[in-house]
């Protein structure tokens, strides 16, 4: 089976529906229109459950299959937009200034529906499928506020499914890969406390900017000094604030960034000696340095049965040619994590085309993608339970 037979009249709906979303972006939580309008729609394809407020503005869908019982399998879209002033020029651009949906979460969502829509009438398969429509993937932890409302064991969802659009890969292409696929996200946040005084007579000081100047370099050792090269992880100091005047040695300093990891190993040894480091050079600096490590989102780990499954699925839509299943994994993070953690499952990537990057002002998902999109997950489900 290629894509749908109905796949360009799926596609064309749904390509409004993704316009209408596009103009109405939403943050983190706050989706209430746009969960209003999935609910509705989903009300209307004669979905047999229609769930909002799982994790706040959450929503899940249930569609039983007319083959008889079986398992419930779970796919997963994302609501949210980002902060962003969108410089797309599209006529449908977005309404709210400063909101944009530069992640293309307007495009899963609309596939999502688009799926929907053809499995509540087709129902070729036995068991059920439950339509994950979650708020706050946008550093929100959403996934996780649904996993922690009693999403997994309310809806009896054995496994579940995520796709997120990927530009650069070519339109009607899918791509994953076995194992982590995408890595966690710890923060940190850093207060550097010396002793302010004249700048002209720094020997009566404890100059933190300079301590915080070293923390910074001696922080980039660890990836190159402290771990096997072969093996991933990102330290990014992103913020560093200090000082308001010329001839003022400041108080304080503050440092935080991001740290990205693919192995649990790797996660627990970066934030050690981010730890040790800092220590260090306040002993070495007489500085005081408060650290306030965060763990964030885990690692997104691809379970092997799973991850066969779904690019079986996308072979048979897109033909071998346009499947790669051994994808190199990125160094992004993704909250579907939470929920592979609660259950095994796969996190798939769908060509987006040689569009802007995704976070860009000028990004937009592609709507010639949503016939390929709708026809994995059809395939997806009638594979899984078949
Ligand atoms: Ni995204």
């Amino acid at each position: 089976m290629p894509l749908l037979n109905n796949a360009l009249e799926i596609q064309t709906v749904a390509t409004a529906w993704r316009r209408y979303l596009h103009q109405i972006p939403e943050l983190q939580y706050d989706v209430f229109e746009t969960a209003k309008f999935i609910s509705e729609k989903l009300k209307s394809f004669g979905c047999d459950e229609v769930v909002t407020g799982i994790g706040r503005t959450g929503v899940v869908a249930i569609i039983r299959g007319r083959n008889g019982d079986g398992q419930t399998i779970g796919l997963r879209s994302d609501m949210d937009a980002l902060p962003i002033v969108e410089a797309t020029g599209l006529e449908y651009a977005s309404k709210t200034s400063g909101k944009m949906h530069a992640c293309g979460h307007d495009g899963h969502s609309a596939m999502l529906l688009g799926a929907a829509k053809h499995l509540a009438e087709t129902r070729n398969f036995s068991g059920s499928v439950a339509l994950i429509f979650q708020p706050a993937e946008e550093g929100g932890a959403g996934g996780k506020a649904m996993v922690d409302d009693g999403m997994m064991d309310r809806f009896k969802i054995s496994r579940v499914f995520g796709m997120h659009n990927l530009p650069g890969l070519p339109l009607g292409s899918f791509a994953a890969c076995e194992g982590p696929i995408m890595a966690a996200a710890d923060k940190f946040d850093m207060v550097i406390t010396g002793r302010g005084g004249h700048a002209a007579m720094p020997h009566q000081t404890i100059d933190p900017i300079v301590a915080a100047s070293q923390l910074v370099t001696a922080l980039q050792s660890i990836v190159s000094r402290n771990t096997d090269p072969l093996a991933s992880l990102v330290i990014s100091v992103t913020k560093f604030h200090a000082g308001d005047a010329y001839n003022v040695i400041p108080q304080k300093a503050e440092i935080a960034g991001t740290v990205r990891t693919l192995q649990p190993v790797m996660r627990d040894t970066a934030e050690r000696r981010i730890k040790e480091t800092a220590a260090g050079i306040a002993l070495a600096s007489g500085v005081e340095i408060a650290v306030d490590y965060q763990r964030y989102y885990p690692v997104t780990v691809n379970h092997a049965d799973e991850t066969k499954l779904a690019m079986e699925a996308a072979r048979d839509v897109a033909g071998a040619k346009q499947v790669n299943d051994s994808l190199d994994p990125m160094m992004g993070a993704e909250d579907f994590s939470f929920m592979l953690e609660a259950r095994p499952g796969s996190m798939i990537f769908m060509g987006n085309g040689d569009s802007a990057g995704l976070h860009h002002p000028k990004y937009n998902f592609n709507d010639e993608a949503i016939g390929h999109g709708v026809s994995y997950w059809v395939r997806l489900v009638e594979k899984a339970l078949a």
